[in-house]
Parts: structure tokens; C-alpha cells; sequence
């Protein structure tokens, strides 16, 4: 992975938290929130996987917390952004990248399967937003009544811009999700200063997603040209810190694709 192009203090001073911030690409905006400043709340359901990413933080000098808790229940959410203030004093920057995902083709998915995914992606992102809202607000409690409003970035995905095989339920969630990041940076934008943008990461490479979701012939096919569609963790992390930095003040509503362009392709005729 390249060096970061961004000044290690462009975040000094923020305090980001994250679903999903425990691995995967979550971990990732983690690690470069922190290493550029921000101190680092990880919330996920798994405590093992917490306190991993929460070590491994921590033993950069990047002051870390991690707060079990699944973002479909309203307490948990409560609970763990209540428990980021009260450990670090205020809250700049919710990432939402918690997800659920499994390969299922639409005759054999339950309803039960699609409405857990859209529990976890939709919901479980509106239930965070909602929680955060008072302490991202400008002046909102345990804030600097003189700085501007916080941010919230939202984890999309390609898969919806088109269609994708065996992924219904969670095109229909990253869809809603894009639409949440839209009417959010529209309301809380206007009367908040709050701005809330979304990445669409493309294939990327080294996740644990990416081995799950795609296809041994797909995977192949896509590593044999990684210039053109394979990117890594540390692609989506840089789109994060452009998004949260102060580079990125005028960008609002955005869900920003990372993919190397892959999602517009079509077969040279
Ligand atoms: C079909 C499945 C299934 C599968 C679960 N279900 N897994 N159906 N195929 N593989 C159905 C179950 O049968 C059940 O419906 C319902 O979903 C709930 O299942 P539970 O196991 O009880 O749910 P839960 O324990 O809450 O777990 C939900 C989960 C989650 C979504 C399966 O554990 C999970 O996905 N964890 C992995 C997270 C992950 O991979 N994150 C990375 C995402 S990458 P019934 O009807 O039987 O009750 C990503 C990238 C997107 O998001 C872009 C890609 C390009």
C-alpha cells in the first residue's frame, strides 16, 4: 500500500466512530482516520474481532475504543454513541460501514433473508444517523459551538447502478442507503451544517467480502486485470479522508464510486 498523499494532522482533533470499523474496509478508514489524526471509536457485534482492531490501533499511538453492539437495536446504537462521547468528549465523523451480504438467487432468498439485510444496511445506518445527530449538530451537545458541523459517511456499493446476480436484497439496500445519504445531506446539510456523503467501493481486492462474494472464475478473471477493476482497502480509505477533511467541505450528498470505472463498462463493439 502507498504512503497516504494527506498531512497526518488533518483530522487532529476529531472523533470518528465506526460500524463495521473493526475489519474489511471499515477497519481500513479506521486505521487512516487515526493515522491522520482522529481519535477512534469501533463498534461491531463480534468482541474478538474489537479487540483486535482495537490493539492493533492502539499500538500506532491511535487513542481507540471498541463498543460491541449491533446497529439493528435503537439501545445498542444509543448506548455506544452515548459511550463514545462520554470517552472522548465529542463526535465529528459517523461511518457507516456495517453490512450484511451472502450470495442467494432471488427464488431461493426468504423474506426473512431480505428483510435482514435491509435490518442491518438500512436501518441499522438511519437508527446511527439518528443517534449521532445531537453531537454532530453545529453547537450540539459536547461540541465546539464555533466549529462546523460533523460528518457522516455512508458505505454504498456498485452492485445497485446496474444489476447484480444473486444480490437482491442488498442492491435494494445500498440503493436505499444512497437515497438516506441523499435526503440526510438535504435536511441536516440546511439546518445543521452537517454533510453527509457515501463511497461506492468497486471490487476490492483484499477484503474478506470480496473472496465471499465473488466467484473463483469471476476473481480470476478480475486479478488477471487489476489496474482496471481491482482496488484495495487503502483506495476506499483515501476517498474517506478526502470526504472528511476539510478538502471536501463543499461536497454534499455525494456517493462518491471508487472503482476504477468498472460499473459503466460494457463489451467493445
Ligand atoms: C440464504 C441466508 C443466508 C445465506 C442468512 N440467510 N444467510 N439465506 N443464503 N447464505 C437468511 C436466513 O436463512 C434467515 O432467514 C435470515 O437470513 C437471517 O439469518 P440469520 O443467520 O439469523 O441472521 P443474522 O445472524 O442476523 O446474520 C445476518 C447475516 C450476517 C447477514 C447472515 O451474519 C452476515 O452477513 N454476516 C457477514 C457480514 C459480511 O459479510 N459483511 C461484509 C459485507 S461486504 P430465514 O427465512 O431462514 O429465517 C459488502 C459488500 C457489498 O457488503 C458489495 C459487494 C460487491
Amino acid at each position: 500500500m502507498a504512503e497516504s498523499p494527506f498531512k497526518a494532522d488533518i483530522l487532529r482533533g476529531k472523533v470518528a466512530l465506526l460500524t463495521g470499523g473493526g475489519s474489511g474496509i471499515g477497519y481500513e478508514i479506521s486505521l487512516q482516520l487515526g493515522k491522520h489524526g482522529a481519535s477512534i471509536a469501533v463498534m461491531g457485534r463480534r468482541k474478538q474481532v474489537l479487540d483486535s482492531a482495537v490493539a492493533e490501533l492502539q499500538s500506532l499511538g491511535i487513542p481507540a475504543i471498541g463498543l460491541q453492539g449491533d446497529v439493528r437495536k435503537k439501545e445498542d446504537a444509543n448506548r455506544v454513541v452515548e459511550a463514545t462521547v462520554k470517552h472522548f468528549g465529542r463526535l465529528d465523523i459517523l461511518v457507516n460501514a456495517a453490512a450484511g451480504n451472502f450470495l442467494v438467487a432471488a427464488e431461493d432468498l426468504s423474506p426473512n433473508g431480505f428483510k435482514t439485510v435491509m435490518d442491518i444496511d438500512v436501518l441499522g445506518t438511519f437508527t446511527m444517523c439518528h443517534e449521532a445527530l445531537k453531537y454532530l449538530k453545529k453547537g450540539g451537545q459536547g461540541k465546539d459551538p464555533s466549529s462546523s458541523g460533523g460528518l457522516i459517511l455512508n458505505i454504498s456499493a456498485t452492485l445497485h447502478l446496474t444489476a447484480s446476480w444473486y444480490q437482491i436484497h442488498v442492491s435494494a439496500a445500498k440503493a436505499a442507503i444512497d437515497s438516506l445519504t441523499r435526503n440526510l445531506a438535504l435536511e441536516w446539510g440546511t439546518d445543521y451544517d452537517i454533510r453527509v456523503n457515501g463511497i461506492a467501493p468497486g471490487y476490492i481486492g483484499d477484503t474478506p467480502g470480496f473472496t465471499k462474494l465473488a466467484p473463483a472464475e469471476i476473481r480470476r478473471t478480475i486479478e488477471s486485470m487489476p489496474l482496471f477493476i481491482l482496488g484495495e482497502k487503502w483506495d476506499i480509505a483515501m476517498a474517506a479522508l478526502y470526504l472528511a477533511c476539510d478538502a471536501g467541505k463543499f461536497v454534499n450528498g455525494l456517493t462518491m464510486v471508487v472503482d476504477g470505472g468498472q460499473w459503466l463498462t460494457k463489451p467493445r463493439t
